[in-house]
């Protein structure tokens, strides 16, 4: 865990007590000033309320009545649900969200200007609702192309497979729009990691699919297309496992597989990381 939390400068929030969990913060995040001088901080895991006292948290979850995030369950699969949010529609709660994930960020997110992002709220249901484990934050419009701004997954939810879903169901979406998308700059250790590990499997299984048939013939733009990465990130991937090669006498590249190394590289993939993003299972159209 980063212990990178700045120290002496002024009350910064220590702990949240979220859900079933208490966790430590790694991070300084901007909560108003009269709720930083409290270490520990309780909030609603329904409506993302933050409060300074038990008391005050105990008497909130008596009369609460949200169960789920603001906004449409866009994605529901056995007990994973991914909720739509609009910055706009639900300043608070989006607000609340940016607050408790600067928590776990290290680079400047935003907190207050939530308006020209949608979050996608990753929900495990059970009978008592849906519970919030993660989220990413997306702008409704990147001049950049990024298809992501910011992914975090609480800490008492992580090593599970939920980043590495999270950024499958933000490729899903890029598909959709039928745009390549990235995620934007800098990425954290945690965060290069999961999308080194996601690029890496979403090439491979693409083209295990193809070498069967003609593992030659596909083109960097093809991949692009089936995955909705960029080009950029693929060829990046290709080169960190030295799977691009010059052709003699050509200025273009041939993607090289080693099917056998691919295929050991998969099944270990899929047997550490069952978790997947069933495409039928999104009910989402483009924001327009
Ligand atoms: N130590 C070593 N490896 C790790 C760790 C860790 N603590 N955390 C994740 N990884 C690796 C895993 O090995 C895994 O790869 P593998 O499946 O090939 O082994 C991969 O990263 C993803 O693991 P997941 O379980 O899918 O990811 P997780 O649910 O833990 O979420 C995330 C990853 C979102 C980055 C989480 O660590 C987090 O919220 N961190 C704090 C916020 C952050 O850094 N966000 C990214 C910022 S960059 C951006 O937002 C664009
Ligand atoms: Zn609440």
């Amino acid at each position: 865990t980063p212990s990178a939390v700045a120290s002496g400068v002024g009350y910064q929030v220590k702990k949240i007590h979220i859900g079933a969990y208490e966790i430590n913060s790694w991070y300084i995040s901007p909560f108003p000033d009269e709720y930083s001088r409290h270490p520990l901080l309780y909030i609603c895991e329904f409506c993302l309320k933050y409060m300074k006292s038990e008391y005050t948290y105990r008497r909130h979850c008596l009369k609460c009545v949200q169960r789920h995030p603001p906004g449409d369950e866009i994605y529901r699969d056995g007990n994973i649900s991914v909720f739509e949010v609009d910055g706009r529609k639900n300043k608070i709660y989006c607000q609340n969200l940016c607050l408790i994930g600067k928590m776990f960020l290290d680079t400047k997110t935003l907190y207050y200007d939530v308006e020209p992002f949608l979050f996608y709220i990753l929900c495990e249901y059970d009978e008592e609702g849906y519970h919030f484990a993660g989220y990413y934050s997306k702008e409704k419009r990147s001049v950049q192309g990024y298809n992501l701004s910011c992914i975090m997954i609480l800490p008492s939810k992580q090593r599970e497979g939920y980043g590495k879903l999270l950024i499958e169901f933000s490729y899903l979406l890029s598909k959709k729009e039928g745009v390549p998308g990235s995620p934007e700059k800098p990425l954290s250790d945690f965060g290069l990691l999961s999308y080194l590990s996601y690029w890496r499997r979403a090439i491979y299984e693409i083209l295990l699919a193809v070498s069967s048939k003609d593992s030659s013939s596909i083109s960097i733009e093809a991949i692009s297309k089936k995955t909705g990465m960029t080009v950029d990130d693929i060829t990046s991937t290709l080169q960190t496992d030295g799977m691009l090669q010059r052709q003699s006498g050509l200025s273009n590249y041939v993607i090289v597989v080693d099917s056998k190394r691919t295929e050991d590289y998969m099944r270990r993939a899929n047997e550490k990381n069952p978790r997947r993003i069933d495409p039928s299972k999104l009910r989402w159209t483009p924001f327009l």
